[in-house]
């Protein structure tokens, strides 16, 4: 082999190379333009040792609830080994923020066939917003492995038609229904 066959050689690899880069760039340029998806960016501190008796954590402050202004705001706890509340009923074709804190160590959930997808931090409060377009039934499991009962830490999301949507006089929305 001579010099200019290695130089041949040399180039063809830094074109493969480069095409794989530009390949890798591309589908994260797509998938958080187009797709929007990307890292959650809320960097919000709680307290994890006093989320049980005070603040907008307290067990009472838990599940949907639609504010005066009309905003949805789902509140859970991810804790050793379960969501609170097990179920939550949010509505399709609204704005939701789901926000989520944790007592004890990281957890970690996504909701299927949607964009959600975040960490669960002691000290931390996570906050996703989203659009749920399709009603039905989704599977919320914890994806951070938090202990021996991670594979049972796992949570119903119930997306309701905007016909069905009801709430009650405090603005909650539970999947047993208003109240
Ligand atoms: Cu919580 Cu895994």
């Amino acid at each position: 082999m001579n010099e200019r066959e290695i130089l041949a050689t040399e180039l063809r690899w830094g074109a493969v190379v480069a095409a794989a880069v530009g390949l890798i760039v591309g589908v994260i340029v797509v998938s958080s333009a187009a797709l929007i998806m990307h890292p959650p960016s809320n960097v919000e501190t709680i307290n994890p040792g006093t989320l049980h008796i005070e603040g907008e954590f307290v067990e009472a402050n838990l599940g949907t609830r639609v504010g005066a202004d009309g905003a949805v705001v789902t509140r859970m706890i991810a804790t050793q080994f379960a969501f609170v509340p097990r179920c939550i009923a949010v509505p399709a074709g609204r704005p939701v923020t789901i926000r989520v804190t944790s007592p004890d160590v990281i957890h970690g959930f996504l909701i299927t066939g949607t964009n959600v997808n975040t960490m669960v931090i002691p000290g931390y409060v996570s906050q996703v917003r989203t659009v749920f377009n399709r009603p039905g039934d989704r599977l919320m499991p914890c994806h951070e492995f938090c202990g021996l009962g991670h594979s049972e830490m796992w949570n119903i999301v119930r997306i309701v038609p905007e016909a069905e949507w009801k709430v009650d006089q405090q603005g909650r929305a539970s999947c047993d229904g208003p109240g």
